[in-house]
């Protein structure tokens, strides 16, 4: 980390040692004004952090950091297209692809990156109204009512998330499918329920040449292909991708290619036209709202001081709880149904960006990054996991997303949807002592005996942090602004680290040793050199 950043670290270690054990409980009992001091608000939004273990001296010391990262100036850096991806050479300009027309340009390389920007989202937008139109026809004239994208990692993970999180706005007729796993179950799975001849596949790979991806298009190809001839692939494919050489090379018509560009990160790319089954899941005019809900979490992020900076609160926040408090991990919790992909999204956006170990000088880290996250949509995971995150005795910081209204509003369900995610989130905070467990259990009736028995095994001690985020409604402005607001979380936490969030190197061995292993167990070459686990496990799938 830069010595700016060491000290304010060194400082904060100091406020954590002195507030380390007191208790949330404690906490909210000696300041009645605790809500309103630790939460903010962004429009109709509100964050509510109160109920993180830090206190308000602590906090205003930890959105120091801001200034000491020099938050403000990597933000300018990103803005003016500078290549702060440093070890590919490019930019990350992923805020260009929610930037409005007649907001003036934004420049890569000196170049203005606004008038490609639209043209593609003009082409998307022309698109869609032929597939709705029912003007665009498969090869034997009918219109398409199903379309599959097949695509990987943030290829898939964007739009599939925000195709179930916009369901309430969905297309009445077309059906968008997702097929990402390169196992054959996956495809096989959604090829089952289609007709050739009004199926329409979108290959999306920002590189086409991607082995999950690849494979299951020429598979998706063959299935077409056998039905309706080698004739028919132009009617039935389009692909989206920076690498409009191999989309040619694949058979695709270049009419049929939507593209983008290297400054766009693949985990940040559902803006672009890697959005193109969102679009077609639920309209161009609902994606423009995605688009601009997305513009202005960016402008709110450009501008607000650190303590009134919803993505920099939670980036902070998390930097306390894993650099401070030693948290491994943070579990995301949307009550919301159609949020239930969110925590997959957000896996890919927030590990795989700041999963790193040396910092941007190519040096080992002196700090733990990116904490684990895990989570599922609640209530279910109150059916599942919470016994651990109330009793288990692990650190789980915990992430709460609630819609003051719900997207599909059935009388009785969301008011007891709020009630869970509300009492979640006290339970975690004040936890139950031995002697309340006790006095409840006497109340009940039940023997001195029984009481000292059986109150352990009731008592619950607290004091899990967490934080409640507060939507007005889950619509397309909102997901597009919840979407950006943890883009430029992942960002700010990459800045106090010290680490490029916008590479991925990491992932690159596991295939190189996948294209090494293919052909020893197609039988084609010699199995030397393997440790004697990879060969046992080979030569037991021959047998
Ligand atoms: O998982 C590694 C990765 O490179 C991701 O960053 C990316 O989103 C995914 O693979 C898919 O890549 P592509 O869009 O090039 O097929």
């Amino acid at each position: 980390m830069t010595p700016a950043v060491a000290s304010a670290f060194a400082a904060l270690k100091h406020a954590a040692a002195a507030e380390r054990d007191t208790h949330l409980r404690d906490m909210f009992a000696a300041d009645a004004q605790r809500f309103p001091r630790l939460s903010a608000a962004w429009n109709d939004w509100l964050l509510d952090y109160s109920k993180q273990r830090i206190g308000a001296h602590a906090m205003e010391r930890l959105c120091g950091l801001w200034q000491a990262a020099d938050v403000p100036g990597w933000i300018a850096r990103m803005r003016e297209g500078s290549a702060i991806n440093h070890s590919e050479g490019r930019a990350a300009l992923h805020i260009a692809l929610r930037h409005p027309p007649g907001k003036g340009p934004i420049l890569c390389a000196g170049h203005d990156v606004m008038p490609a920007v639209h043209g593609e989202l003009a082409k998307m937008q022309d698109f869609a109204a032929q597939i709705h139109g029912r003007h665009w026809r498969g090869a034997t004239g009918e219109p398409i009512t199903d379309v599959v994208n097949i695509g990987i990692g943030g290829s898939d993970l964007g739009p599939r998330m925000a195709t179930q999180a916009l369901a309430a706005f969905r297309h009445p007729e077309l059906k968008v499918h997702y097929v990402a796993n390169l196992d054959g179950a996956d495809l096989a799975t959604v090829l089952a329920g289609l007709q050739p001849r009004t199926t329409l596949f979108i290959i999306a790979s920002k590189t086409f040449t991607t082995q999950e991806t690849m494979q299951n298009a020429a598979s998706a190809r063959h299935w077409l292909v056998q039905a309706l001839g080698e004739a028919a692939v132009s009617r039935h494919f389009v692909a989206v991708s920076t690498n409009l050489a191999e989309v040619a090379r694949f058979g695709i018509d270049p009419e049929n290619a939507f593209s983008f560009w290297d400054w766009v990160g693949g985990r940040y790319s559902v803006w672009s036209a890697i959005g193109l089954p969102l679009v077609l899941a639920v309209g161009f005019d609902h994606f423009r709202r995605f688009l601009a809900g997305a513009h202005a979490m960016d402008e709110h992020f450009f501008s607000a001081p650190a303590a009134e900076n919803l993505p920099g609160l939670l980036a902070l926040l998390e930097i306390w709880n894993t650099n401070f408090l030693g948290a491994d991990n943070r579990a995301l919790l949307p009550y919301s149904q159609s949020l239930a992909l969110l925590p997959r999204y957000l896996q890919q956006l927030e590990m795989e960006s700041n999963g790193k170990q040396v910092d941007r000088q190519g040096l080992p880290l002196d700090c733990t990054t990116a904490p684990v996250l895990w989570g599922e949509a609640g209530t279910n995971g109150q059916h599942a996991f919470y016994q651990l995150i109330h009793q288990g005795g692990r650190l789980v910081p915990c992430e709460f997303i609630a819609c003051k209204h719900a997207d599909f509003a059935l009388p009785g369900h969301h008011e007891k949807l709020l009630a869970n995610c509300f009492a979640q989130a006290e339970a975690l905070m004040r936890g139950r002592t031995l002697a309340e467990t006790a006095a409840e259990l006497v109340a009940a009736g039940m023997s001195a005996d029984e009481v000292a028995r059986l109150a352990p095994y009731r008592s619950f001690p607290g004091n899990q942090p967490s934080t409640t985020l507060l939507l007005p409604r889950l619509d397309p402005f909102s997901l597009g602004a919840l979407l950006a607001l943890y883009e430029h979380k992942v960002f700010v936490q990459s800045i106090v680290w010290n680490i490029n969030p916008f590479d991925q190197w990491g992932v690159e061995y596991g295939k190189k040793l996948a294209s090494r292993l293919l052909p020893i167990i197609e039988g084609k070459a010699p199995a030397d050199r393997l440790d004697s686990s990879t060969a046992g496990l080979i030569d037991a799938c021959k047998r």
